[in-house]
Formats: structure tokens, sequence, C-alpha cells
């Protein structure tokens, strides 16, 4: 059986600037207490703690095994939550991962910084040349 596809949120991620932060918590743990109440049934929700991209916040990456993997980043704690459960349910029933663009939130377009191919089980051979 296949692994279900991660969420990972940075849980020390600060409120941005822009964002009226929550007294006791960070913006990136208050976005993963609202992705708990959130997420469909086979996403799998895990914190981390940094994810190197702090002047950015909030971060996340959504990856699976033979999927894309989406770096997201500038996510609101506030707002995001329900955009990125939607985003996760879409990923989760497309094949290679590869939502259509057109199908994707305007916050999901605006959030995405890199996206990365799958990995592959065995690289492909380099043929070196002598
Ligand atoms: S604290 Fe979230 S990326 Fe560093």
């Amino acid at each position: 059986m296949t692994p279900p596809p991660t969420l990972l949120v940075c849980a020390l991620c600060k409120f941005p600037a822009a964002e009226a932060g929550v007294d006791g918590t960070t913006g990136g743990q208050y976005l993963l207490d609202q992705l708990r109440e959130q997420l469909s049934e086979g996403i799998a929700l895990q914190p981390v703690r940094c994810m190197a991209a702090c002047d950015r916040a909030c971060n996340a990456a959504l990856t699976a095994p033979g999927k894309l993997t989406f770096i997201l980043n500038g996510l609101s704690p506030h707002q995001s939550a329900p955009e990125l459960a939607e985003f996760c349910r879409q990923y989760a029933e497309a094949e290679s991962g590869k939502v259509p663009y057109g199908l994707r939130s305007p916050a999901i377009k605006q959030a995405t910084a890199y996206v990365l191919p799958a990995l592959v089980a065995e690289p492909p051979a380099i043929e070196v040349a002598g």
C-alpha cells in the first residue's frame, strides 16, 4: 500500500508582519491547529521544526512517493487552512500529484515557491564518454 500524502508544516514559523499574532502560539502552530480540523482523512500532517525559510513564513511542503513535491511559503496562519486542505485533497486524487493549475486556488498559486519532480527508485544511467 502506498503511503499517504504528507503535509509538512513548520511549527516554528512566526505570524507574518501583516497578520495579528495570537498569544501563546506561533503562526505555524496556529496553522497546524487549523489544519487538524480541516484536512481530509488520508493526508498525514507532520509538524517540522524550521524549514530554513523563516523570512517567508508560514512554510509547508506537500509530498508523496511517486508524486511531485510542492514547496509552499507565505501561507497565512489565519486564512490558508481551507485552501491548503482542498489542495491536499486535489493532490491526493491526482495520479502524479500534478493538480491542474486552473484548479488551484489563488492562495495556493501565490504560495507555490517550488515544484520538485518525483524521485525515481532507480536513477537513469549516465553514459560516460571515453
Ligand atoms: S521557523 Fe519556519 S522556516 Fe524557520
